[in-house]
Formats: structure tokens, C-alpha cells, sequence
């Protein structure tokens, strides 16, 4: 049985739109780049292997993309241990989303491997991942809006069943403000409370890891900076988090360690606080938010 996402399709059979295609969110390159010395830059695989060897989930060298001939992801590395919180930044286009959509299993794998706890997950479908406690929130239509709080919530637990009073009460205790709402139709809330909505629904089946797909997009600054704290929140209460983020500032301030990602492969990975402070990440990647 599938599991009841809004997000089960990955559109795979969608054409590019010139949206998509959109120009690299980037800051000019400086013109002598080469007196920037970088520490986090990805040369070689071995801070890669070396990190990977006793992660929760890994990623090895994945070649996924969506139509035939032409990849997406490029040989991308990731890996995430037991506890971690980690952020993955990068330009539009870069790819991104399509690794979380692939390590949920939304993408056909060509090339490298997944694997969860010692199992290779390479290539299972999504149901099958969220019951071995894979979690995933897609950046958009990720609630049923004609469903209230709680049967969104609900939905959620489909595949956990009898736990829901259980679960329900761990996700209020991060997102008090879905109790009190819970028979209000999802479709009537803001922004960010659909978001918590995306995310409470996500942690009903109880994820060891949870795949966060740019949580803060299109918030005000109040709300994307209250989707951060509840991002530290869910893996303070034991949640491993992968958060992709287009606020690439806030998010390596929170990350325990970070990832660029370009064209479809890793460019840098470090702790949050040396990519943050990194002279070529801040020029490449950061840009402007650098200087807030
Ligand atoms: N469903 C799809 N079908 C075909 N191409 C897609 C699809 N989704 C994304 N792409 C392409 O994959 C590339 C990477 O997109 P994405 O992973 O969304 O990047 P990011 O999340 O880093 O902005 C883009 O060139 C985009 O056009
Ligand atoms: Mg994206």
C-alpha cells in the first residue's frame, strides 16, 4: 500500500520550464579568486568516506535525474549520522531538491547507492522508506488542504497505526498552536502554519530522519525564523534532519555541518561555522546575505 503524501508523484515526465532554468542564485565572482583559500572545498572523497562510515543514512556517488540522457546529480556524496542536523545550500538548479527527492525514492536512481542503517535503500519506493523511518517534506503541496489539522495529521499516522494519540502529542508539543487548531481546515491557514502543519504530519510516522525541503520558502522573516528554531526543536527531540535551504545564511548557522551543492554535485562541505566564514563560500554562494 502506498502511503497517503501529497507529494507521491515526482512529476517525472515534466518538460523544464524557463523557470527552472532559471540563472544561478549567485554572487559575481571575484576576480582573483585563487588568493581565497578555501578549507571546506570537496577535492577529493575521503572527508566524504571518512564522515560516511558510521552515518545513519548514506549517499554515494549518486547519477539520478529525470529525463533519459540527462542527469541531474552528478556524482553527489551526502551522509548523515545519528543526532546530526544537517543543511544542504547551493544556487537555483543546483539540484538540490531533486537529492531529497531521490533519497525519498522519487527519482530513479542510474548510478550509486543509498543506504539506511547498513540496508541499501537504493531505489525503494516511498511507502516502503517512510515504514524503515525515512520522513519527507516536499517545498510545496505538502498538506491536504480540504482536511482539517488533525486529519492531516491523521493521514499522517496511516502507517503507524494505534499510535496516533501518542505521536499527536509529540508533534504539539513542538507545534503547540496545531492543538488548538486542529479542526480548522488546512487550507484556510497561513503560510507557516500549513508549514508546521507539512512538517507535524511528516513526523506522525515517527522518522529516525526527516528530508526538509526549503521549510522557510516564501515566509516572512518572523515565521522562517520560527521554522529554524522548530527545525533545531525536531532534532533536539532526537529527529536526524536533512534541511535544504535557499536561506543559506540562517541555515549554516543552525546546521551542525553543511553542504553546497552545484550542478548536481558536492562543491563544499564543512561545519556550518567554516562554510559560513569560508571566503570563497561567501562570495560564490552567499553573496549578500554574507554582509546581513
Ligand atoms: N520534475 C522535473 N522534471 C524535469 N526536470 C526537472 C524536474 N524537477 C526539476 N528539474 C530540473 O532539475 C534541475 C534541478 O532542479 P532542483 O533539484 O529543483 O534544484 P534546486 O532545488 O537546487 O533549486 C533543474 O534544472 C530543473 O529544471
Ligand atoms: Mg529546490
Amino acid at each position: 500500500m502506498t502511503a497517503p503524501t501529497p507529494d507521491n508523484g515526482a512529476e517525472p515526465d515534466r518538460v523544464p520550464t524557463p523557470e527552472d532554468a532559471a540563472e544561478p542564485d549567485r554572487a559575481p565572482t571575484p576576480d582573483n579568486p585563487e588568493e581565497q583559500v578555501s578549507q571546506a572545498a570537496v577535492v577529493d572523497r575521503s572527508d566524504h568516506l571518512a564522515g560516511a562510515e558510521k552515518a545513519l543514512l548514506r549517499a554515494d556517488e549518486l547519477y539520478a535525474g529525470y529525463i533519459p540522457g540527462v542527469n541531474i546529480l552528478n556524482g553527489a556524496d551526502l551522509y548523515v549520522k545519528k543526532g546530526e542536523l544537517i543543511g544542504i545550500i547551493g544556487p537555483n538548479g543546483a539540484g538540490k531538491s531533486t537529492l531529497l527527492k531521490t533519497l525519498f525514492g522519487l527519482v530513479p536512481v542510474r548510478s550509486g547507492s543509498v543506504i539506511l542503517n547498513g540496508e541499501d535503500i537504493t531505489s525503494l519506493k516511498a511507502h516502503s522508506l517512510v515504514a524503515r523511518g525515512v520522513g519527507y517534506v516536499p517545498q510545496t503541496n505538502n498538506v491536504f488542504p480540504s482536511l482539517t489539522i488533525e486529519e492531516n495529521l491523521e493521514m499522517g499516522a496511516y502507517q503507524v497505526p494505534g499510535k496516533f494519540k501518542e505521536r499527536f502529542e509529540f508533534v504539539c508539543e513542538i507545534f503547540p498552536a496545531l492543538r488548538e487548531r486542529r479542526k480548522q481546515r488546512a487550507g484556510s491557514l497561513s503560510g507557516g502554519e500549513r508549514q508546521m502543519v507539512a512538517m507535524g504530519r511528516a513526523l506522525m510516522t515517527e522518522p529516525s530522519v526527516l528530508l526538509l525541503d526549503e521549510p522557510s520558502a516564501g515566509l516572512s522573516p518572523k515565521l522562517q525564523d520560527l521554522v529554524f528554531i522548530q527545525a533545531q526543536q525536531i532534532n533536539k527531540a532526537g529527529v536526524t534532519v536533512i534541511m535544504v535551504e535557499q536561506n543559506a545564511r540562517r541555515c549554516l548557522q543552525i546546521c551542525h555541518r553543511g553542504y553546497v551543492l552545484d550542478q548536481g554535485r558536492n562543491a563544499y562541505m564543512a561545519s556550518g561555522s567554516d562554510l559560513i566564514n569560508d571566503p570563497k563560500v561567501i562570495q560564490l554562494y552567499l553573496g549578500t546575505l554574507a554582509r546581513a
